[in-house]
């Protein structure tokens, strides 16, 4: 059997995590760790693209690494670190903008919806070849990614194999994997857009961290829809649809089951209340019962583990690139001498 591709995450601390972070990407990487390894990190590097606070930062970092320690990551089976304890990153970044066009990275979509100001950071533009790096220093096959992030896993194959072919096959070609999402939860106040971590109100967004009294509320104030009956459909009655999602998410049921057992909106409400609070709550009392200290240890020694792989990485491409001699002089010995170019 051939032995299961390397994947990695990477978390964005630029907003508190919630509960479509949870079912969309933290479970799946907790999940999946047992059967593939795994590399997960804190990307804080890529949380200063935008205006950020920096006290903020550090917490948001620390909270991210905390949650998905609580939610069951294994740090002596999956590597965790924080990005930027691994100056390997920002190593590789630079030497690969040195392979990146800037007409490739300008067309990516991202950068054309939130950039394009003159006061716009210019490591918004080149963020996708710092994540090309992240991805590239761990020798990673898989990057399981939502479908925003396409693009830019197609963008890191482009550097690695015009890296190899340029100078050598010093990087693995990783792909992009799309592992079907259990669910793609809607904010609880307006169905129509994504829960996010940084929308502008947070009435609808269910944070792992808020208190249960909060998620009861959020939960009981949620916008359903038109008529009083119960039925799964996305189209004509997406608040519902959407609490159907967020308990089957939850629970692991069935979404037509979920309906035919539930006659009033109200029923549905309490439902969505106690399964939420079934995942929260223990998640919490993980979360609370890790000390800060508990977080930055886990961290440094995850990015000292990282850093055996990555440093060797950076050391192959240096070499391709010919910044450094291939081949170092054992201790003690006078150098091997330098091989005459062969005459023509
Ligand atoms: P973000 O918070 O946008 O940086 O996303 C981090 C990860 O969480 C990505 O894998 C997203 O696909 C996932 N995610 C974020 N919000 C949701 C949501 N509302 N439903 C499902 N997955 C989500
Ligand atoms: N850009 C990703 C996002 O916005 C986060 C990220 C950074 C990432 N580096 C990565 C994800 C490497 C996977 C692999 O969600």
């Amino acid at each position: 059997m051939t032995q299961p591709g390397r994947r990695i995450s990477g978390f964005k601390p630029t907003g508190h995590m919630q509960f479509g972070n949870y079912v969309g990407a933290i479970r799946p990487t907790v999940e999946g760790q047992h059967a593939q390894p795994t590399v997960v990190f804190v990307a804080d590097l890529h949380a200063l693209t935008v205006t950020h606070d920096p006290h903020e930062l550090r917490e948001l970092s620390l909270e991210a690494a905390g949650l998905l320690l609580a939610a069951g990551l294994d740090p002596r089976r999956t590597l965790l670190y924080r990005q930027s304890d691994l100056p390997a990153h920002t190593e590789l970044h630079y030497l690969l903008e040195c392979v990146a066009s800037y007409g490739e990275v300008h067309r990516m979509i991202q950068f054309k919806e939130k950039g394009g100001g003159s006061g716009t950071r210019l490591s918004l533009l080149t963020y996708p070849v710092l994540m090309a790096a992240d991805i590239l220093l761990h020798d990673i096959v898989e990057v399981p990614v939502g479908r925003d992030q396409r693009q830019h896993v197609e963008l890191t194959r482009d550097i690695a194999l015009r890296f190899n072919e340029r100078y050598g096959p010093a990087l693995t070609v990783p792909h992009a994997v799309h592992p079907p999402v259990a669910a793609r939860l809607a904010d609880l106040a307006d169905p129509t857009a994504k829960m996010g971590k940084t929308n502008a109100s947070t009435n609808g967004v269910l944070f792992l961290l808020d208190p249960p009294d909060v998620l009861r509320r959020k939960i009981m104030r949620a916008v359903t829809d038109g008529g009083t009956e119960v039925a799964y459909d996305p189209e004509r009655k997406p608040g519902v649809s959407n609490l159907i999602d967020l308990i089957s998410a939850c629970t692991g049921d069935d979404s037509d089951r979920i309906a035919a057992d539930h006659g009033t909106y109200g029923a549905l409400k309490a439902t969505a209340v106690d399964a939420v609070l079934a995942v929260a709550e223990p998640l919490q009392r993980r979360y609370n019962e890790l000390s800060e200290e508990d977080i930055e240890e886990t961290l440094r020694a995850g990015a000292e583990r990282a850093s055996e792989r990555a440093d060797a990485t950076v050391q192959r491409v240096k070499e391709a690139i010919g910044l450094t001699s291939a081949r170092r002089a054992p201790a003690g010995s006078r150098g091997t001498p330098r091989t005459a170019p062969a005459p023509r």
